[in-house]
Parts: structure tokens; C-alpha cells; sequence
């Protein structure tokens, strides 16, 4: 008996070059299809495949060719092989089902779940915010469409004040120029103050967006964390202390910090907040670019100015405030070189931080 690969030589060969003289010699060849079928455990595609499957052969090969008065018992020959086959590979595609339940080891253990994993910035987000949370903070939000007033001016940054160039603003709308897309979470800090008497402990966390053009260091949004601590009597060692605590909480226990002035509108005195570099330990490297240090974070004394636009005031009152960049803690965090690679979404390098 022929095997299906020879039936396939034989069905894609033109019926006339087969020599089959009459339709018993016909029938006959047939009946070799009809054998095999019946003896083998036979393959849907090898059999009824569109294209290449024997029925489709011998439709296209034998049928197509066949004389006008063999056609109709040809036809019906190759029909009822048709039929055949369906019913045959019906009936051992239902055997092929195994009984479930007879072939399941429930002793087996269960397969993983597939779980979604926390986007390391946005775990590194909720860790930043986890410490201070420790520190007596609470979270709060504000609007990501702000007024200039809240995002400017109440921060101690006039119309014509070389800051507002600085911050690169995305503005909302022509018809809406008091309107912007929020430079930095800084605007929170009035609207908290306006909205409770003192004394704040608050840490914000949010979207902030800035026109600039996408590279390794730079996105048009991205995230920062906000603090601000107002009582009576803060001073700088405050802030000194608490920024200490954050960079070992954040970074290990073995991190050096110092404040290097610096200028915002909207504190006074201000500085930078620098830690040992964590990939030299100081001694000088490429991510510190030879200088031990790596800037973390601004911070600095709440103005006066500011405390006045919030309805506070000056005199009775103090306080501090910070602003950092999540995505460049990030960075620092796992050592991931561009910022681009925190918004692609390529699993294959996501998956390295679960
Ligand atoms: N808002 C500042 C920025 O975006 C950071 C900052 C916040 C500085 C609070 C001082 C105090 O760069």
C-alpha cells in the first residue's frame, strides 16, 4: 500500500501521464486512496488542506483533466472520498482529546499566574514617598493644568522673571493663556498652604512637563516628588537633617551628603543637595563625571514672598521645601543609562527589576 507521501507524487501528477486508461483502472487508483486512508491515522492538512491536500490534487490534477463523460463519476468518486476523510479525521481528532480528568496529576504544582510587575520608577516613586511617609508626611496632589499665578507668580516668579524662561512651559491652548501644562509640583506647595492653617508635613508626588526635546536625560513629562515642612521654628538644620535621613534611607547607610547653594525664586537661602557618588564611592567615575558628587535633588528655605501669597505669615512661621526628579533617582537606582528606556515598555528590560 502506498504511503501518503507517494499518494501525494501520484495525485499532483496529471491523470493522462498516469496512464489510466479506463475508469476501472481509474476506480482502481482510487481505491488505493480510500485504503490508505482507511489503514493509516491520517493528517487533516496532508488530506484536505486547501492547497495541497490529495482531494485538492486530484480535483485540480485528475478532475480539471478528466474527459468530459468520465467527469460526473469522477466527480462523485472523489466526492465520497471527500466525505471519507472528513468523517475519518473526525473521528481521530476525538480520539487524539485526551480525557482530561484521566490525564491530569493534581499532585503536579499549579502553573505561575502571570502577575504585572510595578514600573521600577513608579516603585521607586512609592519608596521615596514611603520614607517620609515614616517621617509624619502625607501625600498630597494637585492639578496638572495649572494658572501661571499658581505655577509663577505665587512662587515668587514675576511676569519677566528670567526663571520663567528657564522652565521651557508648555502652555494650554490659545485660548487660555493663563493656562499651562505645571513646570515642577512646586505650585502645590500654595495651594496647600492656602488650603490648611500650619503646621504642613506634605510630600507630592506628580507628572510635571517641560518642553524639551527627548534624549537620554531629558523627557517633555516626567515626575517629581515635592516636600514641604512648615511649623514654627524650622530652620536649616531641618532641612539638613531631614534630607540627611532621605539620601540614607535611599541610598544605604554609607552615603555622604552635602548642600551646595544654588538659587530658586521661591526659597531663600537655596541649595542642591548632593550624595556621594554611589558607583565610586567618591573616588571619581564616568555617572559623577570625575567629581564624587551627584546631584540629587533642589531644596531651600520657603520665601517669605511665598508665605505671603499663600495667606501665611512670615513672621510667625518657617519652613522648607524640596523638589526631586524621580526618573533621575531611577536612573541612579538601577543604573539605567537613558530616561528613554523608563517610557519604552520593552518587557525584555522591564523584566530585569521585577
Ligand atoms: N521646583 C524646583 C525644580 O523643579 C525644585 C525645588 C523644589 C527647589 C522645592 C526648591 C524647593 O527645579
Amino acid at each position: 500500500m502506498k504511503t501518503e507521501a507517494e499518494l501525494a507524487s501520484w495525485a499532483a501528477t496529471p491523470w493522462p501521464e498516469l496512464g489510466l486508461a479506463t475508469p476501472e483502472a481509474l476506480e482502481a487508483s482510487l481505491g488505493e486512496f480510500d485504503a490508505a486512508l482507511a489503514a493509516a491515522r491520517p493528517e487533516r492538512e496532508a488530506w484536505l488542506g486547501r492547497k495541497r491536500g490529495l482531494v485538492t490534487l486530484i480535483n485540480q490534477n485528475w478532475l480539471r483533466l478528466a474527459p468530459k463523460e468520465w467527469k460526473p463519476a469522477l466527480g462523485a468518486a472523489l466526492n465520497a472520498l471527500r466525505l471519507r476523510a472528513e468523517e475519518r479525521l473526525a473521528a481521530t481528532e476525538a480520539q487524539a482529546q485526551p480525557a482530561a480528568t484521566a490525564w491530569e496529576d493534581l499532585t503536579l504544582p499549579g502553573r505561575p499566574a502571570l502577575a504585572a510587575a510595578m514600573h521600577p520608577m513608579l516603585a521607586v516613586r512609592d519608596e521615596i514617598t514611603d520614607i517620609f511617609l515614616r517621617l509624619g508626611y502625607t501625600v498630597a496632589d494637585g492639578p496638572e493644568i495649572e494658572t501661571e499665578y499658581y505655577n509663577f507668580e505665587a512662587l515668587n516668579i514675576p511676569a519677566g522673571h528670567p526663571a520663567r524662561d528657564e522652565h521651557d512651559t508648555l502652555y494650554v491652548g490659545p485660548g487660555l493663556p493663563q493656562h499651562l501644562l505645571r513646570t515642577h509640583t512646586s505650585p502645590v506647595q500654595v495651594r496647600i498652604m492656602q488650603h490648611q492653617p500650619p503646621p504642613v508635613r506634605v510630600i507630592v508626588p506628580g507628572r510635571v512637563y517641560r518642553r524639551d526635546t527627548p534624549d537620554a536625560s531629558h523627557s517633555p513629562n516626567f515626575h517629581q516628588i515635592e516636600g514641604l515642612a512648615v511649623d514654627r521654628g524650622l530652620h536649616l538644620g531641618h532641612l539638613k537633617g531631614t534630607l540627611d535621613h532621605f539620601a540614607r534611607a535611599f541610598f544605604g547607610p554609607g552615603v555622604a551628603t552635602r548642600l551646595r547653594p544654588s538659587y530658586f525664586p521661591f526659597t531663600e537661602p537655596s541649595a542642591e543637595l548632593d550624595v556621594s557618588c554611589i558607583f565610586c564611592q567618591g573616588s571619581g567615575c564616568r555617572t559623577c563625571k570625575q567629581s564624587g558628587w551627584i546631584e540629587v535633588l533642589g531644596c531651600g528655605m520657603v520665601d517669605p514672598a511665598v508665605f505671603r501669597f499663600a495667606g501665611y505669615d512670615p513672621a510667625e512661621v518657617s519652613g522648607f521645601a524640596f523638589g526631586m526628579g524621580i526618573e533621575r533617582l531611577t536612573m541612579l537606582r538601577y543604573d539605567w543609562n537613558d530616561v528613554q528606556r523608563q517610557y519604552a515598555g520593552d518587557l525584555r528590560d522591564l523584566e530585569q527589576f521585577r
